[in-house]
């Protein structure tokens, strides 16, 4: 039988990145819009073909359907929408039809074509999307300091800035390409936005025993101000490869897109745009891309069986909230383990963050001694710089 790769979402990879002299008008000449940091991350994503099938940031219908149905207008599954928020006196410049540029810190990066333009009640958007309009929770709070009309329309990416991880860059053709080369027919996709603990290790590791390879693909894009540092993490997933994993079976790459912590909604998400990248499996644990408590443990699993499965394409894998018991002397879960909590190591990502700024060690049954040390060190650097 002849190996097909992973069909991407929408059927085809939508890559977004042009040519100077292919661009449908000259950047320098259009009225200029500042953009902050999501909204580089979309036009890196868009730019790689990692949202395809979008070509650009969502119009009105595109819109409205996603909040509604978790559906992009033509019926293909999209949970989050991807919006291009400007200021009204910027909105007001531009015609329908005419282009403006994105830039930052007075670089353009990308032009963008106005098919529309409208504004958002962002409340709505808020409990659709992360189910809270509470402001303390931080993709709400940035979705409501972000700009008050939204413009819909196709992209044309032309420049980026430097990636911070060059080594560890692909977009979503060259990953496949590579696991191709590798002889990988099944690939289980990984995001984190944390430190690789002992759990993740463990439900990469059972995941593993099944698939071909791992993408170990770190979300890189802008993150809440207290999570770990994209360049600390990278490290520590640097020396826990070396140390832990063969070299053969996993690819370590990076994931550009901005964290929503949207939970249910970006569980879906993550895994399509993993199936873009070419991975046919997809690890949703617990809490996948929660924060305090939004989120039901395990409702980023449920939200799958809302779709049929073909209408996702990727087989998501899911695992129970995982830990070390000290009387099983490994890794467990409430599926596999009898004992009680005095025989669990647990820590809360926030007592771990204490822990590593006041510079103590992590237990080993938590955290390889080789991450503690580098993510100790890291954020000591970080602190005293
Ligand atoms: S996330 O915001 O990117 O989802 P994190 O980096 O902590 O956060 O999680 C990465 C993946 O590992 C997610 O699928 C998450 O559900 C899963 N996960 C994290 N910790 C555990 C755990 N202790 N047990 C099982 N799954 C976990």
């Amino acid at each position: 039988m002849v190996y097909e790769p992973i069909v991407p979402h929408g059927k085809r990879l939508v890559e977004r990145y042009f040519r100077r002299e292919d661009l449908p008008a000259a950047p320098e000449e259009l009225p200029y819009v500042e953009v902050d940091g999501w909204t580089m991350a979309d036009l890196t994503c868009l730019a790689y073909g990692a949202f395809s099938p979008l070509d650009g940031f969502l119009g009105r219908d595109d819109y409205e359907s996603v909040l509604e149905r978790m559906r992009l207008a033509n019926g293909t599954v999209w949970t989050i929408p991807i919006t291009l928020p400007v200021p009204r006196d910027v909105a007001s410049r531009v015609g329908h039809g005419e282009f403006l540029a994105l830039g930052q810190n007075g670089t353009i990066y990308a032009v963008v074509r106005v098919d529309d333009c409208f504004v958002p009640d962002k409340e709505r958007e808020a409990r659709a999307v992360y189910l809270t309009d509470e402001v303390a929770h931080p993709g709400v709070k940035k979705l409501y300091a972000r700009p008050d009309v939204y413009i819909g329309g196709p992209v044309w990416v032309f420049r980026l800035p430097p990636s911070p991880f060059p080594q560890y860059t692909f977009t979503p053709a060259q990953a496949r390409r590579l696991f191709v080369e590798r002889g990988w027919k099944t690939v289980v996709g990984f995001q984190t936005r944390n430190p690789v603990h002992r759990a993740h290790e463990y439900i990469q590791k059972v995941a593993l025993e099944i698939v071909d390879g791992l993408f170990l693909h770190p979300l890189v894009g802008e993150t809440k101000s207290d999570d770990i540092p994209a360049d600390v993490r990278m490290k520590s997933y640097e020396v826990l490869l070396a140390h832990y994993y063969p070299k053969t079976r996993v690819i370590l790459g990076t994931y550009p897109g901005a964290m929503r912590y949207a939970g249910p909604r970006e569980a879906v998400f993550h895994a399509i745009v993993r199936k873009n990248y070419g991975c046919t499996h997809f690890i949703v644990g617990r809490d996948h891309a929660g924060v305090g408590n939004y989120y039901g443990t395990y409702d980023a699993q449920r939200i799958f069986d809302r779709f049929p499965p073909e209408d996702i394409g990727i087989t998501p894998l899911f695992f129970e909230h995982t830990y070390y018991c000290r009387r099983c002397g490994q890794m467990v879960s409430a599926k596999t383990c009898p004992h009680g909590e005095a025989d669990h190591v647990k820590l809360s990502g926030t007592k771990v963050r204490q822990m590593l700024r006041e510079g103590k060690p992590l237990p080993p049954e938590f955290t390889r001694p080789e991450v503690a040390q580098v993510l100790i060190e890291g954020l000591r650097v970080k602190t005293n710089a």
